[in-house]
C-alpha cells in the first residue's frame, strides 16, 4: 500500500511540530529518525488518525487520512507509550484488544498473532508478569491483530536489550516483506539494520528522505578522524562536533564532522549512517 504525504503541518498552541511535510513510501520498512522532539510521533498519530493535521494532505493509496474508519482498518499502530491492564492474560489482552476494533478473534487466529511475536507459549501468563521486552512483542500483536496492511510503530526498541532489539527488528522486516511498516526511532542501528529507505526530521523539517546508501554517501568528505595531544582536546570539541574520542595516555583519537579538513593529520574517514545522520542535525 502506498502512502503519500503532502505538505503536512501541523501546529501546537505553542509550537509548528511538523512543518511542510511531503514524503512518499511503500511496501517495505520505512525509517523515521530525529532526536526527541523532531516531531515523529506527531507525525505517526497523524498518519495514524489519532491526532488532526493542521493543513496538507495524507492518501492511503486514494483514500483520505480523514476517513478514520477505513484508514484504521488498514493501520496497525503501535504507540511510544502504552500500558496493560496487569490482571489480564496475554491471550485476555489480545482478545481485548481486538474486541475494541470490532474485530471477532479465534483461538486459533489469536495463538497464530502471538506466534508470530514469539509469546505463544506465555498466552496463560499476566501482562504484569511480562519483562519490558515481552510487551513491547505483545504491544506488535495488538498492532497486528487484524492483519493490517500498514503498521506503524513508534519507538519499538526504545529500552530493549539488544537481543530483543534484534527479535523485533526481525519481526518488522518479516511483515516488511509483503506490507507497509513505517519504523520511528532514534536508535540509528535500527535504521541500519532494517530499512531501505528513510526520512530524517529535525525540528518538525524534513532533512533526508531517500536510500540509506544514500545518506551516507552525501557525507563523505564531511567525517575526519585524527589524533591529537591531551591539551588541545578541549579545542577541538568547542571548535567542531565530535562524534567520538578515545583517550589512551596523553593522546586522543577524535572523529569529528568538518566542511574542511581540520588539520594537516587529520584523514578522511568513511561515513557510517550514525556520521551521516549527525551531520544533518548538526547542520555540518
Ligand atoms: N500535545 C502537545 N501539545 C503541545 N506541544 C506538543 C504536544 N505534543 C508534542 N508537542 C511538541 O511538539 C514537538 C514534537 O514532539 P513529538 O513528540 O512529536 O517529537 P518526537 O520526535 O516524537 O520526540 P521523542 O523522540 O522525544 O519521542 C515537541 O517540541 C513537543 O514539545
Ligand atoms: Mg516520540
Amino acid at each position: 500500500m502506498k502512502i503519500e504525504i503532502r505538505e503536512l503541518t501541523k501546529d501546537y498552541s505553542s509550537c509548528r511540530a511538523l512543518d511542510n511535510i511531503s514524503i512518499t513510501f511503500d511496501e517495505g520498512i520505512h525509517g523515521l529518525l530525529g532526536p526527541n522532539g523532531a516531531g515523529k510521533t506527531t507525525f505517526i498519530r497523524i498518519l495514524s488518525t489519532l491526532l488532526p493535521k493542521t493543513s496538507g494532505e495524507v492518501y492511503y493509496n486514494n483514500i483520505k487520512v480523514e476517513n478514520k474508519k477505513e484508514i484504521r482498518r488498514i493501520v496497525g499502530y503501535l504507540p511510544q507509550e502504552f500500558s496493560f491492564y496487569p490482571n489480564f492474560t496475554v491471550y485476555e489482552t489480545l482478545d481485548y484488544f481486538a474486541s475494541l476494533s470490532n474485530i471477532n478473534l479465534s483461538k486459533k487466529v489469536a495463538l497464530n498473532r502471538l506466534e508470530i511475536v514469539n509469546l505463544q507459549d506465555l498466552w496463560k501468563v499476566k501482562t504484569k508478569a511480562l519483562s519490558g521486552g515481552m510487551k513491547r512483542r505483545l504491544g506488535i500483536a495488538v498492532a497486528i491483530v487484524g492483519d493490517p496492511e500498514v503498521l506503524i510503530v513508534d519507538e519499538p526498541t526504545a529500552g530493549l536489550d539488544p537481543e530483543e532489539r534484534i527479535r523485533v527488528r526481525n519481526m518488522l522486516s518479516q511483515f516488511g516483506k509483503t506490507k507497509t511498516v513505517l519504523l520511528s526511532t532514534h536508535i540509528v542501528e535500527d535504521i541500519a539494520l532494517s530499512c531501505k529507505s528513510l526520512s530524517i526530521l529535525n525540528k518538525g523539517r524534513l532533512v533526508y528522505n531517500g536510500t540509506v546508501k544514500d545518506v551516507i554517501k552525501n557525507a563523505e568528505g564531511y567525517v575526519w578522524d585524527l589524533t591529537v595531544d591531551f591539551e588541545k582536546y578541549e579545542q577541538y570539541m568547542d571548535k567542531y562536533n565530535v562524534i567520538s574520542s578515545i583517550v589512551d595516555g596523553n593522546k586522543v583519537s577524535l572523529r569529528l564532522l568538518s566542511k574542511e579538513k581540520p588539520s594537516i593529520n587529520a584523514f578522511a574517514a568513511s561515513p557510517t549512517l550514525e556520521d551521516a545522520y549527525m551531520r544533518l542535525i548538526k547542520e555540518v
